[in-house]
């Protein structure tokens, strides 16, 4: 069919030929089952009427005409002539279609105006087309106007539901300008143009309409190729595209298209495809007249944001250029024009103030959704008045003036990311920053997916604390997080796949603390976080860097059970990291220590991992598993405890997942001291504390001087214990010291080696290679001296670090502990190996 429709354009026809194979007919008796056509041309109309083979390539003597007792392969009717004639066969459709030319001139004469006949009429039923070519003076304008329902412009290679098919051509300068293929059932009701117009109307064989479905009328010259005209009665789109499309619009022309809106809906332009030319001399444009503007004709780029939001009758017009004669290039225009209902929040304008931020962006855009084949009206963000998309970015430092054309604002999403990094250690450290959803963007009304933070810092040298405004609870299982939104955490060092979890507020986490580069993601779950965003909020400071992947500092409420879970859930903790849960106790309380199963299940295939359970007191008994051993059984603890969680390099599949819960019951025997109290009166208590005070001040003289100091394993990465029973002499209220003297602890915890419980004595020896499995992106830079020693081998006959001619590759030992390496050090807490700096980390 589009070969049909652009025959004619293309150029004249082989009229000629079709007579050249007159086939002389034996006798009259071979005439067919199909009944007699008779077409008869007036004298006063230029009509000529070709009857020829069609496209389809059927054996041409299938089926012939028969006229005058002659076989015919075509006839041509010209004006003034009569012929009757009939079909070799009985299905002719297949084999012939007809052609009905109407020339109509409007230089040499009046122009016979009005509705346009589809004549001659009672014409055989095979696939038909008329062409009305009407010459008129270059400076006649020509309208085409056509009935309801109007026409819908088509894509090149498209067809009609119907096949009902209108194609229409101009010219400039006796070159054919293709102005476009339509269909019936659209928006356009009128074409403008000049000097002439060739218009072919299709219809199938089985199509019986006896109506051309248009009118022609004069006009004055409209200076231009074509004005094309769009009606819309309701909500709806047009696609329409510039003449000669999907090839290059005419050069130096102007071509425009008016829509006609009603006064409640608003229309929307957007470009869907467009090239430029090269051009030599003026621009390529399109220029708008937009009701209510002051700024009429408005200009555009093709390239630019095209308007919205309109309300009334608007026109579009495209200029070419002057285009560059060795290589011209192509304008080509391909848009649509969206009509539809304001929506409610279409007046509403919201301010975006983004001034003060920094490295920040947002985009608010449509949510990924499943297309339907039904109309979806658009859903636009329109920046100022106008200026809709479908897609709008906001950035940092500027101030935004926000409405929205949209049906469904559920339709869209907000996702935001801001990058903060220290890059000046020595400016930044201890700072603190503040993560929190700008107000400007929770009044929006559509739902913030993301707001992401990037926090960066320099490696190995500045680490991140996390301290939110309402301590969190991580999402496990056993209980999920039931808020609008949750903070998930997962690392920003490229090639470390590492997620720490989902955390909401309405917990016991109070402080989270990172080794280094993280991301914050603040993710919505449902529309209520306009109301539950006061619970937001989140501070960082940069501390001086630590070992551990994360430290999570918990203080559970006497109510609730604490469920904690190990990094990367479902994927298993990262090879050779070590996490630790800070937990504490208060001093009238138990808390009830359960693991969810009873083994670590991860299988190691270098290295151990191991799961250590500390008391923040003097002498206190670690209680350590080894991924070959069962877990502790549940337990209670009377102090703040430390639980560590280090992993070996496992073997695949079977890693490293564990979840634990805590929860706290009133201690007993503080109620015993309360009824002694109660009963014995103040002296007795008096006493009672005298006693504790004694017992502590001794227990700390004694302090550490037992402790085994020995053992590194997993040397090289970050898996040590939280530390040392006698590292903890200060009260709670300052625990942040505890953390860094903890992390940066020297490894003494050869008594591990013993087993769980300390139930083997004999040494245990082990073999640890460094890490050499995939690194990913990580770069295997070494850390720093001290931080390598403590990592490192701490031979117990080498109790300093002279131990730095090691080379990478060499096997670590674990051997058996000997107590004296570390004496003399305990008293300031000041790990043996470590430089000073982690105790000034304290705010
Ligand atoms: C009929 O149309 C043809 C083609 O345009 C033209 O050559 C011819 O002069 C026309 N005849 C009359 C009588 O207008
Ligand atoms: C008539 O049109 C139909 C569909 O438009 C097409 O399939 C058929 O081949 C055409 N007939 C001829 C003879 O070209
Ligand atoms: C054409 O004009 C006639 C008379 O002017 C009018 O009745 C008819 O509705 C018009 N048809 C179209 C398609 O505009
Ligand atoms: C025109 O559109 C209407 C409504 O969309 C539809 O019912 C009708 O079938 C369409 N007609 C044609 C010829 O496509
Ligand atoms: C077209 O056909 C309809 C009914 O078949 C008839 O009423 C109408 O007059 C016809 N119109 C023309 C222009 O022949
Ligand atoms: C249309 O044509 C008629 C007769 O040819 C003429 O009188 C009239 O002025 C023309 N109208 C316009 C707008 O050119
Ligand atoms: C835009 O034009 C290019 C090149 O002709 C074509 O590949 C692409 O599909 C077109 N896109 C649309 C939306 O029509
Ligand atoms: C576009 O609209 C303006 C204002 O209504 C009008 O002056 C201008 O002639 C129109 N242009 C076209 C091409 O319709
Ligand atoms: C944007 O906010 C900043 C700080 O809140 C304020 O100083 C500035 O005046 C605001 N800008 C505008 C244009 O309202
Ligand atoms: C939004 O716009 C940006 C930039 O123009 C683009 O990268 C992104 O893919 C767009 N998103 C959607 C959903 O259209
Ligand atoms: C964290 O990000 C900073 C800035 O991009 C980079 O210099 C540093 O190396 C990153 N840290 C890690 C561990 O990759
Ligand atoms: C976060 O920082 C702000 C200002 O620095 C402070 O007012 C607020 O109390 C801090 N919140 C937390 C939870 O530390």
């Amino acid at each position: 069919m589009g070969g049909r429709s652009r025959g004619w354009a293309a150029g004249p026809l082989p009229l000629p030929l079709l007579l050249a194979g007159l086939l002389q007919l034996g006798a009259a008796a071979q005439v067919g089952r199909w009944t007699e056509v008779e077409i008869s041309l007036p004298p006063g109309d230029n009509i000529t009427v070709f009857v020829k083979r069609g496209t389809l390539t059927w054996p041409t003597n299938l089926c012939n005409i028969i006229f005058q007792r002659r076989r015919l392969p075509s006839l041509i009717i010209k004006r003034g002539e009569k012929a009757v004639f009939t079909f070799e066969c009985s299905d002719p459709e297949k084999h012939y279609v007809l052609e009905v030319q109407k020339n109509i001139d409007c230089m040499s004469g009046p122009c016979p105006f009005g509705e346009v006949q589809l004549l001659p009429s009672r014409l055989p039923a095979l696939n038909r087309t008329f062409i009305w070519n009407v010459k008129a003076s270059p400076k006649v304008g020509l309208e085409l106007q056509f009935s309801s329902p109007r026409l819908q412009q088509i894509r090149p290679g498209e067809t009609c539901p119907d096949l009902v098919t209108y194609s229409i051509s101009s010219s400039v300068e006796k070159t054919a300008v293709n102005i476009g293929t339509f269909c019936s059932n659209g928006t356009v009701s009128r074409i403008k143009m000049q000097g002439g117009v060739k218009l072919a109307l299709y219809l199938p064989w089985n199509e019986n309409r006896n109506f051309s479905g248009f009118n022609i009328t004069n006009r004055s010259s409209i200076r231009r190729l074509c004005i094309i005209e769009s009606v819309f009665e309701g909500e709806g789109s047009a696609t329409l595209m510039s003449a000669n499309y999907p090839d290059g619009f005419p050069e130096d022309e102007l071509m425009s298209w008016q829509f006609v809106i009603p006064p409640h809906l608003r229309a929307s332009v957007s470009f869907l495809n467009y090239t430029l030319s090269n051009c030599e001399k003026k621009e390529e444009r399109v220029e708008y007249f937009i009701p209510g503007s002051l700024t009429n004709p408005e200009v555009f780029q093709l390239g630019d944001k095209q308007p919205g939001n309109m309300a009334g009758n608007f026109n579009l017009s495209l200029q070419g250029c002057d285009q560059d004669f060795q290589n011209p290039g192509a304008l080509r225009l391909l848009f649509q024009v969206l009509v539809q209902y304001p929506q409610s929040e279409g007046n509403k304008v919201y301010t975006v103030n983004l001034s003060n931020e920094r490295a920040m962006s947002l985009s608010i855009e449509p949510r990924p959704l499943k297309t339907s084949r039904r109309f979806v009206p658009a859903c636009l963000i329109c920046e100022g008045p106008t200026r809709c998309s479908s897609n709008l970015t906001l950035t940092s430092g500027n101030k935004y003036e926000i409405s929205f054309l949209c049906d469904d604002l559920t339709r869209l999403w907000i996702i935001a990311e801001k990058s903060i990094s220290c890059t000046d250690i020595g400016y930044c450290s201890r700072k603190s920053y503040q993560l929190l959803v700008p107000s400007d963007i929770i009044q929006l009304p559509v739902e913030l997916r993301d707001y992401t933070w990037k926090l960066f810092v320099p490696k190995d040298k500045i680490s991140l604390q996390m301290s939110p405004a309402q301590k969190l609870q991580q999402h496990t299982h056993d209980k999920n997080c039931e808020t609008t939104f949750s903070y998930m955490l997962s690392s920003a060092v490229q090639g470390q796949n590492l997620y720490f979890g989902s955390f909401c507020p309405g917990g016991s986490i109070e402080k989270i603390q990172v080794k280094t580069n993280i991301s914050v993601v603040l993710r919505t779950f449902s529309p209520g976080f306009f109301n539950e965003s006061f619970r937001q909020g989140m501070n960082v400071t940069f501390i001086p860097s630590f070992k551990d992947e994360g430290i999570f500092t918990v203080t559970p409420d006497s109510k609730a059970k604490v469920y904690l879970r190990t990094p990367n859930w479902d994927r298993g903790l990262p090879p050779l990291t070590s996490v630790s849960w800070n937990i504490s106790v208060p001093h009238d309380q138990v808390a009830h220590l359960t693991f969810s199963k009873e083994r670590m299940g991860v299988s190691c295939e270098t290295g151990r991992a191991f799961m250590i359970i500390q008391e923040q007191k003097a002498k206190a008994e670690e209680i350590v598993s080894r991924d070959d051993e069962p877990l502790p059984k549940p337990r209670d603890l009377h102090h703040n405890f430390w639980v560590n969680i280090s992993n070996c390099s496992p073997m695949q599949g079977k890693q490293l997942d564990l979840q634990f819960c805590v929860s706290l019951t009133p201690r007993k025997m503080d109620m015993m001291v309360i009824i002694l109290a109660a009963v014995g009166g103040g002296s007795t208590l008096l006493f009672a504390l005298g006693l504790l005070i004694c017992y502590a001040k001794k227990s700390k003289n004694k302090k550490d001087s037992k402790e085994p100091a020995v053992g590194i394993y997993n040397g090289n990465i970050n898996t040590q214990i939280p530390g040392k029973a006698g590292k903890f002499q200060k009260g709670r209220k300052e625990n942040d010291s505890h953390v860094y003297a903890v992390i940066d602890d020297t490894m003494v915890y050869g008594h591990l080696l013993n087993g769980s419980n300390g139930s083997s004595t004999s040494p245990e020896v082990d073999v640890y290679r460094p890490f050499q499995g995939p690194m990913g992106d990580r770069p295997p830079s070494p850390p720093p001296i001290c931080s390598r020693i403590s990592t490192k081998k701490l031979h117990p006959e080498d109790p300093r670090p002279f131990l730095l001619s090691e080379s990478d590759g060499e096997p670590y030992t674990f051997s058996h502990p000997k107590t004296v390496a570390l004496k003399g050090n305990e008293d300031n807490g000041i790990p043996l190996l470590e430089k000073k700096e982690p105790e000034e980390v304290m705010e």
